[in-house]
């Protein structure tokens, strides 16, 4: 697959970082959605401040895109304290978390991003860390080993993963919020996108800006990214301004069809109907067959073709549903029980 193609991909590029960063909301008034998100977030955070707490520890959910890593970062800017961040796959040793942990400031929010890929080592440091703020470190080896007691300052570890079911219970019970993103309407992708016009400097009307939001998979990463390409869609072809028919055209040219679906999408239907006759094929040989990691087959493409109704769970693998058929133009077979 060519870059221009994986709309829907998850993996951030370095040209788009910076994009990112300048599009990303600095406090819950740009924060577009996730209205009882905020509102929870909001009320947590005024009760911590006023004790002179840190926030609890807060665990976010959700696919690729949705907003995570920007909550967590105005958590800690809400919170007027200084955001450290790291990765589950990035942490390999016990050592790598004990030093994170004991160069932070009282206050700090720590952000772990894919948390769910934490060594069970690591996880175990965490533990103390988080109840107590106490980190257990063994000096020496053998017979004469013994363990030392450290006070860490007080802190908010604030978790973000795409994959609930894999995080241990241990340390989601050590989460004393847990909050589950939703993907996104096409109201507030409009306004998502409205935002990032008015910061780009990118002449939109209302139908274009609709438009992009409709084909953005629910997912603010997705509209931004479309609304750039229509933006040198017409810059190039028409006069720079982001009209409904522009929207269309670009997105057209671009192969994101009415429903948000990219060429993988539909690839993993065909794929379903025409070589499996409508299912079950189980995850891996899907993946495998459209070119993809099975883990961005499973965190992207599966989540939102199963909220489009496109696709079914069972027991035996993934089942193409009748509306499968019909957006690929395939007949459904007469003999097939269908969803
Ligand atoms: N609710 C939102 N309102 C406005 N922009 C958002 C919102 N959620 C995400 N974005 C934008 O989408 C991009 C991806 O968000 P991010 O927080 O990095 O997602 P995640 O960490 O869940 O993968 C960011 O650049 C951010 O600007
Ligand atoms: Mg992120």
């Amino acid at each position: 697959m060519t870059d221009e193609m994986r709309i829907a991909d998850p993996a951030v590029r370095i040209d788009e970082q910076e994009l990112e960063v300048s599009l990303r909301p600095r406090q819950f008034a740009d924060f577009v959605g996730q209205e009882g998100i905020k509102e929870q977030l909001g009320i947590f955070i005024e009760a911590a401040r006023s004790r002179h707490e840190p926030l609890d520890h807060v665990l976010l959910i959700g696919p690729p895109g949705l907003g995570k890593t920007t909550l967590a970062q105005i958590i800690a800017g809400e919170m007027g304290v200084s955001i450290r961040t790291t990765s589950g796959p990035a942490l390999e040793r016990k050592a790598d978390i004990a030093a994170i942990l004991t160069n932070l400031q009282e206050g700090d929010v720590l952000f772990i991003d894919e948390i769910h890929r934490l060594g069970r080592s690591v996880e175990e440091v965490l533990y103390p860390a988080m109840e107590d703020y106490q980190l257990d470190i063994i000096i020496g080896q053998g017979p004469s080993a013994r363990t030392i007691r450290l006070d860490v300052p007080p802190f908010t570890m604030v978790g973000a993963t795409t994959r609930a079911g894999l995080i241990t219970t241990p340390l989601r019970d050590r989460f004393g919020v847990t909050h589950r993103l939703d993907y996104y309407g096409i109201e507030d992708l409009a306004l998502i996108a409205r935002r990032s016009a008015s910061i780009l400097s990118v002449e939109a009307e209302e139908p274009g800006l609709l438009e992009i939001a409709g084909r953005s998979r629910g997912t603010p990463r997705v509209c931004n990214r479309l609304l750039r390409r229509v933006r040198d869609f017409a810059q190039v072809r028409h006069d720079g301004r982001v009209t409904g028919p522009v929207a269309c055209q670009a997105l057209g040219m671009l192969e994101v069809d009415e429903e948000g679906l990219d060429k993988v999408d539909r690839g993993i239907l065909r794929l379903i109907i025409e070589k499996f006759d409508g299912g079950p094929v189980g995850l891996g040989t899907l993946a495998v067959a459209v070119g993809e990691e099975r883990d961005t087959v499973e965190d992207v493409y599966e989540p939102y073709l199963l909220q489009k109704g496109l696709i079914q769970r069972t027991p035996r693998g993934r089942v193409a549903t009748r509306l499968a058929y019909d957006h690929i133009g395939a007949e459904a077979p007469p003999h097939q029980k269908l969803f």
